[in-house]
Formats: C-alpha cells, structure tokens, sequence
C-alpha cells in the first residue's frame, strides 16, 4: 500500500469523514508512532502504528456488500434487546462492516452494508441523490390529487421531501388495499411510511427493491454477495 494521508487514513479505516478526522488530528486526538501529530500532510501505511484517542485503528480490507435484508432484523451491527442484526446474517465475512443507512425492522429489501467509512459517508451525504424505490402495499385506494401531493413533496416539522416518482400498480377494493412503487433519492426515517401515512394511507408492508442502479437480482431474501469493482467505483464516482 502506498503511503496516503494520515486523515484519508483515518477516513478509510471508518473512524470519520476526512474533514472529522482533520478537526481530530488538529485538537491532538491522533497519534502515529506513539507521537501525537497536529500539523496536515503526514502520510502513513498499515506498516504505521495510527491510534485516535488511545485507540489503536485496525485497517482491514475494504468490503463492499448488496443485501436482500429480510423483515424482522434490524439494521444494525448490535442490538440492546438482544434481536438479530443484520451481520449476524454474514456467516464468511471477517470485515467489520455495517450498513449504509437503514431500513426499518419491518422493512425487507435492498441494503448495502461496508467497512469503509469514506464510501459510507459519500453515499450518504445528502447531496448524493440516489434514487431508492420501494414497493409500499399500503391501506386504501389512493385518489389522483394524494398521489400528486406525495409526487410534490410533504411537508413535514424538519424537512420537506422533495420530488417522489409515484406508481400504483395495483388496487384491491375489495380487500381495501393497493401496491404503489415510489422513488426518492432522500433517506429520512421512516419516510415512505410518514409520506404515505401524510395523505391518510397506512404502509402495511414495505420492501426496497432497488438503490440507485443495484437491484436484488439473484439474491434471495437473507442472502448477500460483495459488489463488484465497476459497481464500486460507479457509486464512488456518482454525484
Ligand atoms: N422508509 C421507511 O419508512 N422505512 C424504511 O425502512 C425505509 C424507507
């Protein structure tokens, strides 16, 4: 490995963004060598002894993994109440990954899980629009004008959603219910289901069946497998 900048270093291994890690190195948190360093521009290796707060950082290599995350776990590397997380899912994979965003414990579908902190971060960085449709079966038949609001954006107490593409697929009246494809490039929580539940339709299953380009092609439900190269670097590159 060829010697890189001790904040690109730091950013690399998961520990903060660059920016974070330079406040860090800056206010005497980082020591390489035993020596703390403040000044910009040192560059070291994994040959480098590299410890943030006392703390030693282990650099692992970099895994990139695509999820199909089943309902019923949550999106999470630990859990207080002792429910499965979705690492507990990786029975090969000795990286320490995590995942990339959330999605709720009820919700299925695709979720990227990494150990690297930089990839994390620009994915998601909120000017990084990535698109994420979900197949929402939701409560009720929903008129033309609700389905023009959620397409608009809703105003919600902290933000206002910006513009959804909006698809029903089908309606049940009968069973009162309709399967509804939605897009948004945001990540709030539990958006789909506050956005639907803003004009007055309840989520009653929620699956994410693509982020961006990826799709769940291939994988069943609690399967994984890593992302390739090219699909790396086109997320990486990706504004
Ligand atoms: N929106 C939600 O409401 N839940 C998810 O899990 C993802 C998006």
């Amino acid at each position: 490995m060829e010697k890189v900048r001790l904040q690109k270093f730091m950013a690399d291994s998961g520990v903060a963004s660059r920016r974070k890690s330079e406040e860090m190195i800056a206010s005497g948190h980082v020591r390489v060598n035993g020596k703390t360093v403040v000044e910009m521009g040192v560059k070291v290796d994994h040959n480098d002894k590299v410890e943030v707060d006392g703390m030693p950082l282990e650099t692992e290599n970099k895994r990139y993994i695509l999820m199909y995350k089943p309902r019923g776990v949550i999106s999470a590397v630990t859990d207080n109440k002792d429910r499965k997380v979705v690492t507990d899912l990786l029975d090969d994979v000795q990286e320490r990954v995590y995942p990339i965003g959330r999605l709720d414990y009820d919700t299925s579908g695709l979720l990227l899980l990494t150990n690297d902190g930089e990839f994390a971060n620009h994915l998601m960085h909120p000017r990084y629009h990535v698109d994420k449709t979900y197949i929402a079966k939701i409560e009720g038949v929903m008129t033309t004008e609700e389905i023009r609001n959620l397409e608009k954006g809703i105003k919600f107490k902290d933000y206002t959603s910006a513009r959804a593409k909006v698809h029903v697929m089908s309606k049940d009246k009968k069973k009162n219910s309709s399967i509804v494809k939605i897009t948004i490039h945001e990540g709030h929580n539990h958006q789909v289901k506050n956005m639907f539940d803003a004009v007055g339709h309840h989520v009653e299953k929620l699956a994410r069946e693509s982020y961006g380009f990826l799709t769940l092609d291939g994988l069943v439900s609690g399967k994984y497998r890593d992302l390739t190269r090219q699909e790396v670097a086109q997320l990486k590159s990706d504004k």
